[in-house]
């Protein structure tokens, strides 16, 4: 596969094929909000964990907030409990949300000491058992998110493609890196491919080290996989979507040049401030403001300032009062 517009996963339709990540303590609203203007063809709210959704925690909720223009838009459960696992996922269909993801790919210790996320890898029977009680208790499509394997010697990807198929899964998102890896060395295509290759109904969406647009020309073209999961890429850059879709269209580059980056930081400023308290906004932003500026050269003394800027308002100055013209080419 390749770009493409108009595409389909089950039932649901997507305007394209490169969809952006559930990132947890990133994808928040105002990061969905951002990422919203440039049309990527799903997103996904962060992870949350089965159990505080059933007992409706509050603020497990308040990760799962969206508006309309953030769809076509997924929700992403992390759980090993199969008995949890139907009242998850309609808890999320009833919030709403156009498609589940089940994550088998979350490698922090504190959650797969209960056997969940990249837990589940040594458990392949159980990811099939939950994805069938997710299918039986909704009718949005279902789909699952997975590393290779624990480790090189436990690759567990093609079988578990296979496992994925024949639960009624739609999908299956191969993150090209194994547990022990983390997010260290590179993610391994080869593997992404072989499960394409298995796949007779199942999507396979190829996840791993798209960090421009050529870079997600090469994974379609080395995997044939039909969809693309941008996760750190997204960082930083929720114009991603449209470079890609650039590159295939016309062989051009979107990239915007730093003054209309400033007035991306501006915004995502604002929106950060419409959601947030003032403390909080500040805090935010300053990971935020991190992702953008790591191209750049020259804005050290910049980024120091707004590290120690008291409010929004005066970072608000710090970016206004910047000279972004001495950027200008500086981009990567
Ligand atoms: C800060 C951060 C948070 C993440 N949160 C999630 C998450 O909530 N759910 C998930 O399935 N993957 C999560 N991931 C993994 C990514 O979605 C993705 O699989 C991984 O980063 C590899 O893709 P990349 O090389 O394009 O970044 C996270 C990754 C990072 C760096």
């Amino acid at each position: 596969m390749s770009y493409t517009e108009q595409f389909a996963i089950g039932k649901l339709k997507l305007p394209n094929n490169i969809f952006y990540a559930p990132l947890a303590g990133c994808s928040d609203i105002a990061y969905r909000t951002m990422s919203s203007q440039y049309k990527p063809g799903l997103m996904f709210c962060e992870m949350v964990k089965m159990e505080p959704l059933v007992r409706k925690d509050e603020g497990t909720y308040r990760m799962l907030r969206y508006e309309e223009p953030m769809r076509p838009i997924g929700g992403q459960i992390c759980g090993s409990k199969l008995e949890l696992a139907g009242t998850a996922a309609k808890i999320i269909e009833d919030l709403g949300f156009d498609i589940i993801d089940f994550n088998c790919g979350c490698p922090v210790d504190k959650v797969t000491k209960d056997g969940s996320g990249s837990g589940m890898l040594k458990h392949p029977d159980l990811i099939g058992a939950i994805l069938f009680e997710m299918k039986r208790a909704v009718q949005i499509p279902i789909t699952v998110k997975i590393r290779t394997g624990w480790d090189e010697d436990h690759i567990v990807a093609p079988m578990l493609t296979q496992i994925a198929e024949q639960a009624g899964a739609a999908a299956i998102c191969i993150h090209g890196r194994t547990r022990e890896q983390g997010y260290s060395g590179n993610a391994n295509w080869d593997y992404i491919a072989e499960c394409k290759k298995l796949a007779k109904n199942i999507k396979v969406i190829g996840n791993g080290d798209v960090f421009d647009a050529e870079k997600a020309k090469a994974l379609f073209l080395h995997t044939g996989c039909d969809a693309i999961l941008v996760s750190r890429g997204t960082m930083g850059q929720p114009w991603i979507v449209e470079d890609i879709r650039n590159l295939y269209a016309n062989n051009r580059l979107f990239s915007p040049s730093p003054l209309e980056v400033k007035e991306v930081l501006l915004k995502h400023l604002r929106t950060i401030l419409s959601y947030n308290e003032e403390r909080k906004s500040l805090l935010d932003f300053r990971r935020v403001c991190c992702y953008y500026l790591k191209k750049f050269v020259a804005v050290k003394t910049l980024k120091a300032a707004i590290n120690h800027a008291e409010n929004t308002e005066e970072v608000f100055s710090l970016l206004e009062a910047f000279n972004w013209e001495p950027c200008i080419g500086t981009i990567l």
